[in-house]
Formats: structure tokens, sequence, C-alpha cells
């Protein structure tokens, strides 16, 4: 167990998928369709039940259904689940490994390693070890990749709070806690993948991929107040009192109002 439940991952997955940049995924799937190899191979780091298969079957690619998945994870649940989903559909082989073992780590012949919703967790030394680990596969054959849906630190409400501002500068502090990969970069792991990988030679694109939440996700909104106020509890600059205030205050808004929390995705190509 990895504290990503399948529910909750289940949860933010509609919304995530329609949060994702069309144009960057498209431009992903060009990749893969104008490499002209028999076949397809990608690796999707963090793969948790297999969000981002979704995410390329549902653009409409035909290119798709021809691409073999390795999917690694640290939770075997989760990934059992991604298997019982899409094995009929898909070649895929699972990986039950921690993603800092990153010399262990099957990328061996893929033409794109993927990530969604993992870049914010990891560490400068995970980038610097990828970023060097897709240096050396490009000595064999043109490898790219492509990150969805990491936070960018910006959390927008309506109606307003007061403490709105605190809330969000706190979160954006916890969220550099060591999620398991030392400390973690949180809301600045796209610059920092995009400066280690425009310096390696790779050409970088950006998009923007904001959740923006209203009524109609009403459960997601709620979850996501209450793992704030699990972050945030313990925090004393913000205060217990002060936070809980603020946390009533959202819950009497989930559904009168809206919320707009910051994403980026990347994708990096090889140039030439
Ligand atoms: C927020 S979830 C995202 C899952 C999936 N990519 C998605 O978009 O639904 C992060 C995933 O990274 C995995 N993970 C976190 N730390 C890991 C590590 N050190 N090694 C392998 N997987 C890890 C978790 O098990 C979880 O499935």
């Amino acid at each position: 167990m990895s504290g990503f439940s399948a529910d909750w991952l289940t949860l933010r997955e509609e919304v995530d998928l329609r949060s994702r940049d069309s144009k960057l995924l498209e431009k992903a799937e060009e990749w893969l369709c104008d490499y002209g190899a028999s076949e397809l191979i990608v690796a999707d780091l963090g793969a948790g039940t297999g969000s981002t298969i979704r995410a390329f079957a549902n653009s409409g690619s035909q290119k798709s259904e021809s691409i073999s998945w390795r999917l690694i994870d640290q939770d075997s649940e989760l990934l059992e689940n991604a298997r019982n989903r899409h094995c009929d559909s898909y070649r895929i082989e699972t990986f039950d490994l921690d993603l800092n073992n990153t010399a262990a780590l099957p990328l061996q012949s893929v033409q794109l390693i993927t990530a969604s919703a993992l870049l914010d967790l990891v560490s400068e030394e995970f980038i610097d070890a990828i970023t060097r680990q897709l240096v050396n596969l490009n000595k064999q054959q043109p490898v790219g990749i492509y990150t969805a849906l990491s936070y960018s630190g910006m959390i927008e409400w309506t109606p307003s709070h007061s403490l709105d501002e605190e809330v969000q500068n706190s979160l954006n502090q916890d969220q550099k806690r060591d999620k398991g990969f030392g400390r973690a970069l949180g809301p600045d792991a796209s610059d920092y993948l995009e400066h280690r990988l425009t310096g390696a030679g790779f050409k970088v694109c950006r998009a923007d991929s904001a959740w923006l939440l209203d009524a109609v996700d009403e459960k997601l909104v709620s979850e996501y107040i209450a793992g704030i106020e699990r972050a945030l509890k313990n925090d004393e600059a913000l205060g217990l009192v002060f936070l809980k205030d603020w946390i009533k205050f959202r819950r009497l808004h989930v559904t009168a109002g809206t919320c707009r929390v910051g994403h980026c995705d990347l994708l990096a190509l090889p140039q030439g």
C-alpha cells in the first residue's frame, strides 16, 4: 500500500482526464506515431491504476491500441487493479518497484516515459537521476518524456476567504515534505525538470492543466478540503483555530463556490 487509495485515484481521474492539455497529449501521441517502430513501448512511472493508459485511449488516437505499457509502481494492489482493467485490450507488464532505484527501472527500448500526478512528490535527486537515464537511453534510440498534472502551487477559491493565501502558502510548504524521494520539489518540480531537460538538450513544451472545479465536482472538492485539513492540522504558523474557521467556510461553499488548482503538463523530446 502506498497511501494512494484506488478510491481517491478514481475520484480525481475524471477531473484529471478533462484537465490534461489535449494538445500536449496529442503531441506525445504524434511522437509515438511518427516513430515508425513495429512495437511502441511506453513506461509509466507511478502508474497507479493506469490513468495514463486511459488518457491516451480517450484521446481517440488509433495508435494508442498498439502501445505496450510498462506500468511501474510500488503499490501491488494498484498495479493489479490496472492489469485487471486493461489486460484484455493492451499488452501490459507491471513492475512492483521503488522508483528511487532508477537503475533498475525497465526503460530499455521504450520510446516514451510518462508520469501523471507524480512529479510534485519527487526530489531534485530523482529528477537528476531520471534525466541521466534519459540521456543514456537516447544514445541507443530517441526517447521522450511526458509528465502530466504536476501541482503548480496555485489554489484559487470563490468565494474568497481572508486566509486563502496563507492556507495556499502553508500547503505549498507541506508539499515539500519528503514523500519517499528525499525533500520533495512540490510546486517547483516542473520548473526543475524543464531546467534539467533543457540543459540536457531536449526541446521542452509546457501547458496548463489546472483543475477547474465547481458544484459538479462536490465529492472531489470535499475530499480535497479534507486532505488540506489533514496536511495542515499541525501547522503552528497557521493556527488550528484559524484553520478550522477556514475549513468550515470552505465546506459551506463546496457547491456554491469554485476552486481552481494549478497543474502543469510537460513534454520533452530529443532535438533533431
Ligand atoms: C498521485 S498517485 C498517481 C497515480 C497515477 N499516475 C494517476 O495519475 O492516477 C502517485 C503514484 O505514485 C506511486 N509512488 C509514489 N512513490 C513511489 C515510489 N517511490 N516508487 C514507486 N511508485 C511510487 C504511488 O503508489 C501512486 O500510485
